[in-house]
This record gives C-alpha cells, structure tokens and sequence, in this order.
C-alpha cells in the first residue's frame, strides 16, 4: 500500500481515535484510558478500551482491535483506502493523487459497473420476445409490471455466454467478469455465463448499487436458487435484500423474510419494510445493522421445520443486539407468499398486527411439548418455562409480566416464579463474570484464534512473542535492547514473526509505525492491538521482557532427539550438565 507516510501521519494528527470513536459511542473515562460500549457486539458494560497513548482501540469482549483506519473499516463497512478517503474528508485533507495504490477500490468500482450492466441486461431480456419464459414465470406467482420495474427483475437467457458477449463488447475482460462472479472458469480455462435461464433477483445496497445478484430456475430443478459469492463488492453476511427499500418505510419495525419471493409478496401487497437474508442464517452484524434502524422486527420465516429453528435462533440474536422480536405464526401455508396468495393481505395484516412476542411463541411451542394435565408435565412445563423463556428476557417489566402469565396458567406464586428467574439470572451473571475474567487474565479470546493458529501448539512461546512484539511496537527505550537480543528466526509462530519482522523493519529505517493498518489485515490489526492492550499494566518491563526473550531463545535452541542421535559422548555430558543448571535456576523463580 502505497500511501505516503507522511500523509498517514498527518491523517491520524487530524484524526484522534477517541475523537473518532466518540462520534459512534458514548466514550467514558477509565483511569488514564477511554472505555466505551463495543459497537461490534452487543454488551450492557463497556469492554472496549481507548489507549490514547498508542492511538489504539481493542475490545476485550469480542476482539476487535485496530487504529483509527481500522475502526472506520469496520464500522463503515469500508476497504482501506476508502477509509482512509473518509477519514480524510473527516479532517478535510486533500488524499494524495500519486502514489496511490488504489486497485483494490478500482475492481469494487468495476464490479459495480459490470453488475448495473448486467443487472440491464437481464431486466431488458425479460421484457423481450427473448425473456417470455422469465416473464411466464414471474405471471405465474403473480407478479404486477410495476412490481417487476421496482426490483428491477430480469431473465437470464438461456445461454453459456449471451451475458458475457455482452459485457465484453463493454470493455471488461474475462477476468473480471469472473471476479464479479458473473461467469465462471472450466477446468480447461474456458469462461461461460454463471446465471443460464433463471429469473434474477438484483440485490441492492443503501446507495442503490447492484452488488450481486440471486437467480431461480423456473421449474423444480436444483439448485433452485444461485447467490453470488462475496466478491470485493459485496459481503453476504452484511447485507439485506431490500433494505434500501425498507429503511426510509420501516416506522418503527421491520418485517424480516427467508426469501427473495416473500420480500417480494409482501411488498407488492402493501408491506413496505420487509428485508431478508441473503441465503444465510441472520448473523450477529446484520442483527446490529436492523438495530440501528429499529427496535422491533417480526420474524415471518417459512412454517417448516427449518424456518422454525432459524426463527430461534435470530430471536437469540435479536435480542442480544437489543431488538425485539415478535413471530408470525402462518398456519394454512408454507411462508408469506403464499398465505397472501391463498388468503389476501388484509388478513396477512391481522397476522401481523396479532403477531405475538418471542416469548409467547416459545411457551406457545413448549406447552405443546408437555402434557399440561399431569402434575409432573406442569411440573416439567414450569421449570422449561423459566430456564428457557423467563430468564431469557432483558427487562425487569417483560419478566413481570411474563411471571404473571405463567402464574394464572399454573397456580404457582408470581413472585414465587420471579425469585426462581432472579437466582438464575444471579447464577448467570457469576458464570459470566468469572468466565470473562479468566479469559482476560489467561489472554485467550471468545473465537478461535484464526490470525495465528500455530499459538494453540506453541502457547508458551506465542505469549512470549506477543509480549515482545508490544514492547518493541511502545518502544519505551527498549526496542534496541530488544532487536539486539531477538532476530525473527527466533520465534514459533508465522503471524508474530510476520509481525515482529514488520515492525523491526519500521524501527531501524525510522519510519513511523501507522502504516501498518495498510500491511496488515483488520483481524491482524486486532490481534496487535490485542497485544498491546494486554501489556498495558505491567510494571516491571525488563524483566518481563528478559523472560520472554529467554523462553524464545530456550524455544529456538531446544534440543531436538534428532540433534542428541547426532552428539558425540563429550556433548552429551555437556548438555547433561546444562539440563541441570537449567532446572536449578527454574526452581527458583515465583510466579
Ligand atoms: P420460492 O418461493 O420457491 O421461489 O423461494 P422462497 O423465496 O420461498 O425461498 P426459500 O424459502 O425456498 O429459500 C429462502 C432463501 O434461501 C432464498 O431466497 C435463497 O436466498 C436461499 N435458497 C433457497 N434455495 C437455495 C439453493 O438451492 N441454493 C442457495 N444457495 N440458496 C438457496
Ligand atoms: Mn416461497
């Protein structure tokens, strides 16, 4: 990345991180840092942290971490350089033209151009003689003209290279067009149209780009839906169909669907804030996107099986993001779209308006699980009810009344049933608290640690290493001392090599360090910043560091059996001696 350091400088100068993050949270003094809530997950007391010092931030909750680039990478949805050009607007300072490295931006520009094109192209198809099995298709599941118009609907022809004829004679090549996952590669390398006689569901962002696309084939045949696959433009797991629509009509809640077709149905009856998924199971961001819109959604999932258990899951996740959840129960049809088909939108919205809680949906589901007229079912009942629904809710107010439901239900004392809630609550929060302590004193994180997987192997050292690396990264009149002592080829893990070597490389050509965020991944960035979040307090540095530096070296000098076959009798005793000073000397350390 080949932005100037000096314009980075300046950049992060103008840019405080606390400044920055105020901007999105309510930031808070803690000692000589800035803690705030995480807005990457969802949390009632802060576990982010603001190092000033470092112009830093890590959450120990959930472990994001980074500069202030990486901040806006993240909470803006953007790629470096764009964050960089936000920031920049931020502080108003011109980017700098040369020198600029912006390919990456130039291919999500060119893929939201082929996409718009494509996106024509399929739309014009449809309305011509050519497209009539498309249109047929979309008559059948009675869909109005201005219907198809608003969605911008299409129908790719049946044909391995009509879209990618077209595209070519645009100016974009083949490889392109395989990066915007519009055709794909045989094994022989021959390029050929993705998306072949199926109607195509353009899918939208905010700003209106067409940043992929869902096409359905017009009879039974599988698969019966083709996604796009992430590309540089487009995420899935970040985005929701419609949500452009949705945003400026959602009136306090949102209606959220399993599929294109349903969004689709119930738009056209007259229901204007509905979104889906875009294939996928609802994820915690798309969880927190919905909750900056609103603070109600009704889950209207398919009837099946399937769709139930997903409903499940998305209440779990609505509700850490702080949304309610109500849920629609479509009983006479298989989801949305077919129950307006069968039984018309004006009793789709007494469904919605009559649409119960999660709460009341989950007992309604347990109640039916029980045999409620024996003692021991209500018994059994009761006890499901408070593990699994009372104490799940996140208000004084909706337990209140949740007990008093479930108190005229079975003729056991509300408050009976709410000191039963609250000593579970209780227990909750110690497991909770406890856990989280011994997650951040032993440094281990909520997620597999994907950035540097070989520190599951070499736990010791891959500490050790850390430890190093934030030293060397604050300086503090040591990163001599330390790249003195420590060479790369010292240490266990890849990652932290890869780092250490990045910023040693920084150090001796004087070069300032805030330019890593353009070498380094958000993830890896987080892991840095994880690093030095962790070394915050200690007091005693040199002799941690000589600790570290110590197991490193005893890690890179270990004698291997391989070496020991090799010795000769004078070298054995040798090493025997050496094993035994060692032990000594381990002995008496304290931790
Ligand atoms: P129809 O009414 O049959 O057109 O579909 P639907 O809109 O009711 O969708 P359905 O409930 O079958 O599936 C929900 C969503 O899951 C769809 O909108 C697709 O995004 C996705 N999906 C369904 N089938 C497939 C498939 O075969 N492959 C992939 N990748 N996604 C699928
Ligand atoms: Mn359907």
């Amino acid at each position: 990345m080949a932005l100037p350091e000096s314009f980075l400088q300046q950049l992060k100068l103008s840019c405080d991180i606390e400044s920055v993050i105020s901007s999105y949270v309510t930031v808070k003094r803690q000692g000589r840092n800035r803690a705030c809530l995480c807005p990457f997950h969802s949390e009632k007391t802060p576990s982010m942290v603001i190092y000033n010092d470092t112009q830093s931030f890590y959450c120990f909750g959930c472990g994001a971490g980074g500069d202030v680039i990486t901040f806006i990478m993240k909470i803006e949805n953007l790629d470096y350089i764009e964050a960089v050009r936000f920031l920049a607007d931020r502080a108003g300072m011109q980017m700098p033209e040369t020198g600029v490295d912006d390919s990456a931006a130039k291919l999500k520009m060119r893929i939201l151009e082929m996409n718009r094109e494509a996106a024509r192209f399929f739309h014009r198809c449809l309305i011509s003689p050519a497209g009539q099995a498309g249109m047929a298709y979309f008559k059948k599941r009675q869909l109005t003209d201005e219907t198809i118009k608003k969605f911008g609907l299409g129908y790719a022809p049946d044909s391995w290279d009509a879209l990618r004829k077209h595209l070519r004679a645009k100016g974009y090549s083949d490889e392109e067009l395989y990066k915007a996952f519009l055709v794909s590669r045989s094994q022989k390398g021959h390029y050929f149209d993705i998306y072949r006689n199926r109607v195509m569901f353009p899918i939208l962002d905010l700003r209106g780009n067409v940043i992929a696309f869902g096409g359905r084939v017009l009879d039974d045949s599988k698969p019966k839906y083709l996604n796009s696959g992430d590309t540089p433009a487009f995420k899935k797991t970040n985005q929701l169909f419609c949500l452009n629509f949705a945003k400026n009509e959602c009136k306090g809640s949102l209606i959220l669907a399993e599929g294109y077709m349903d969004v689709i149905a119930m738009y056209q009856a007259g229901f204007h804030n509905v979104v889906a998924t875009l294939g996928t199971a609802l994820t915690q961001e798309q969880a927190r996107m919905i909750s900056s819109y609103v603070d109600e959604v009704i889950l209207s999932y398919d009837s099946d099986e399937a769709g139930q258990k997903a409903t499940k899951r998305a209440v779990g996740l609505l509700s850490a993001a702080g949304v309610k959840a109500r849920v629609l129960k479509i009983e006479g049809a298989k989801d949305p779209d077919e129950y307006i088909k069968k039984f018309g939108a004006t009793r789709f919205k007494l469904l919605l308006d009559g649409s119960g809680s999660a709460a009341d949906y989950e007992l309604e589901r347990l109640r039916q699980s029980y045999d409620l007229d024996s003692p021991s079912g209500q018994a059994d009942y009761l006890r499901a009810a408070i593990n699994g629904v009372l104490s799940s809710l996140a208000t004084p107010v909706e337990r209140d009344v949740y007990a008093g439901k479930l108190s005229r239900e079975t003729g056991v004392a509300r408050d009976t049933i709410l000191a039963q809630v609250n000593a579970i609550l209780a227990k909750k929060r110690r497991t909770k608290e406890k856990k989280e302590w011994q997650d951040i004193q032993s440094g281990r994180q909520y997620y597999a640690d994907r950035v540097n997987p070989q520190k599951a192997l070499n736990k010791r050292e891959a500490i050790a290493e850390e430890r190093i690396i934030a030293f060397l990264y604050k300086d503090n009149g040591f990163s001599d001392y330390i790249l003195d002592k420590i060479s790369p080829d010292a240490f266990a893990t890849d990652f932290n090599r890869r780092l250490f070597r990045i910023i040693a490389e920084k150090i001796q050509h004087n070069i300032a360090l805030d330019s890593l965020s353009g070498e380094l991944t958000p993830p890896e960035m987080a892991k840095l910043t994880g690093y030095l979040a962790q070394t915050a307090e200690l007091q005693n540095i040199k002799d941690e560091l000589d600790d570290d530096i110590d197991v490193l070296l005893r890690h890179k000098n270990r004698v291997t059996d391989d070496k020991i076959a090799e010795m000769g009798l004078q070298e054995l005793s040798q090493l025997a001696k050496q094993l035994g000073s060692q032990k000594k000397r381990d002995h008496t350390k304290t931790f």
